[in-house]
């Protein structure tokens, strides 16, 4: 492994890191108090290129490796964990997943659209009995010729409201079990899609969280992704990638809060002192900035393993699972540094804190992530 970056990483990493500061910083707690999707600023992502970051230019995409992902990803979670979502979605869950499993139509149709950020994606694979247990999919997609027709409700969608692409994940064949469940394309707007009301939810509220109600919804049979009954391994895979960008988010949330801790700890002064000069508080940032930068050797080892074509459904769960215990480790003691202003919304750390929760829970829970790494442990 060799994390030279290259000057071509740098200036990605410095392009998203003065569009964090200068687009995304201004109304991050507005957006946070009031759950306010950053419109606007998605569309500045889409001009930038970040959200079809490695979508190959033929589709639409900006052509770049997983490296430059993660380096811009982690620069904007740094400021704004929402719009870090929203971004994630879009290139790990659907493009990249669209890039590697659609035919050459659905690429032209669909794919161009979502890698240009002209229109947003969703990934649905949650259901209100099917969160962890992935398998237990309860919604259906009955073979009716030359359609299928949809019937069920998906939880927790990301990007709920705001895409016009959804990839929808759903069972062909209950006898079957995780082998009889199939991947479709579904467009907002066709008959029978409903879109449920928006979460209210403890952090990353800037992003648009809702359940989908699908009743009768046709789905041309050209709209499945690969095979029927490849539904189950076209999400694992997918999701294998998407870790990387959860382990990059929860990362940038993390290198924020340190970030904030540390310039606050030099300035704030208790009993004569900075208090970066009481060990106690020192210590503590110690221990962030290292287990910070193993997080980061993790998401960066993942990601070019990535880009080498290797498994890493190992590598990216094992970054999840720490970088988002970092996450939470870091920005529960930035709120202890910062004292009484730690809890107040202008210090920015008490959003960080709340935002970090989810890098816990999406994606992939961190028990499922052990699940997942412990079945890699023994062949
Ligand atoms: N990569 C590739 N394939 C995998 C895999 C992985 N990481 N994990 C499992 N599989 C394959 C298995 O090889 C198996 O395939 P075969 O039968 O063909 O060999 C199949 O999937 C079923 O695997 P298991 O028998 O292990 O199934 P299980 O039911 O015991 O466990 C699970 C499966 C790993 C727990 C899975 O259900 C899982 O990952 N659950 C978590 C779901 C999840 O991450 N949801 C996230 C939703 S998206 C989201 O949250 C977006 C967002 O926040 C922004
Ligand atoms: P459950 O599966 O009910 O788990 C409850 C608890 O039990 C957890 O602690 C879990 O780790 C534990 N548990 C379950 N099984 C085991 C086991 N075998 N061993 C040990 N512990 C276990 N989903 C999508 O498909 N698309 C999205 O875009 C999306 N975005 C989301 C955005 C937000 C804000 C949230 C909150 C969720 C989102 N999700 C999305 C859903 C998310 O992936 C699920 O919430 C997550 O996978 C957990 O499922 P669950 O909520 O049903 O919890």
């Amino acid at each position: 492994m060799d994390f030279n970056l290259t000057e071509e990483h740098l200036m990605i990493q410095q392009a998203a890191r003065d569009f964090a500061q200068t687009e995304l910083l201004p109304g991050v707690i507005e957006r946070d108090e009031h759950s306010k999707f950053p419109t606007e600023q998605v569309k500045m992502m889409a001009d930038l290129g970040f959200l079809g970051m490695v979508v190959d230019p033929k589709y639409g995409g900006a052509g770049l490796d997983s490296i430059s992902y993660v380096l811009a990803l982690t620069e904007i979670a740094k400021i704004d964990a929402s719009a870090a979502v929203i971004m994630s979605v879009n290139n790990s869950l659907v493009c990249a997943g669209l890039q590697k499993y659609c035919n050459e139509e659905q690429k032209m149709k669909y794919l161009v659209p979502l890698a240009k950020g002209e229109v947003l994606g969703a990934f649905c694979l949650s259901e209100p009995e099917a969160g962890s247990d992935a398998t237990s999919q309860k919604t259906t997609a009955i073979d009716k010729g030359d359609h299928y027709v949809l019937n069920g409700t998906k939880n927790w969608i990301t990007n709920g409201s705001s895409a016009s692409t959804y990839v929808v994940i759903a069972q062909t064949n209950v006898e079957k079990g995780h082998k009889g469940i199939s991947a479709f394309i579904v467009e907002k707007g066709w008959a029978g899609f409903a879109i449920g009301p928006k979460e209210k939810k403890m952090g990353i509220r800037g992003s648009d969280t809702h359940s989908l109600l699908f009743t009768d919804v046709i789905v041309p049979k050209e709209n499945r992704i690969g095979e029927e009954g490849f539904g189950f391994t076209f999400a694992m895979n997918v999701l294998n990638g998407g870790r990387i960008g959860i382990a990059s988010q929860a990362l940038g949330i993390a290198t924020g809060a340190y970030e904030l801790a540390l310039n606050y700890a030099q300035q704030r002064k208790a009993f004569g002192k900075e208090i970066f000069k009481h060990q106690a508080i020192a210590f503590k940032l110690v221990d962030m900035a290292t287990s910070i930068m193993a997080a980061k050797m993790l998401c960066l080892k993942a990601a070019s393993e990535k880009d080498e074509g290797k498994d890493i459904s190992q590598s990216g769960a094992m970054a999840k699972l720490y970088a988002s215990q970092v996450a939470m480790d870091t920005t529960i003691e930035a709120v202890q540094i910062h004292g009484g202003n730690g809890y107040v919304a202008e210090y920015h750390v008490e959003r960080m804190m709340r935002d970090a929760k989810i890098t816990q829970i999406y994606e992939g829970t961190s028990e499922i992530q052990r699940i997942v790494i412990s079945r890699t442990l023994v062949s």
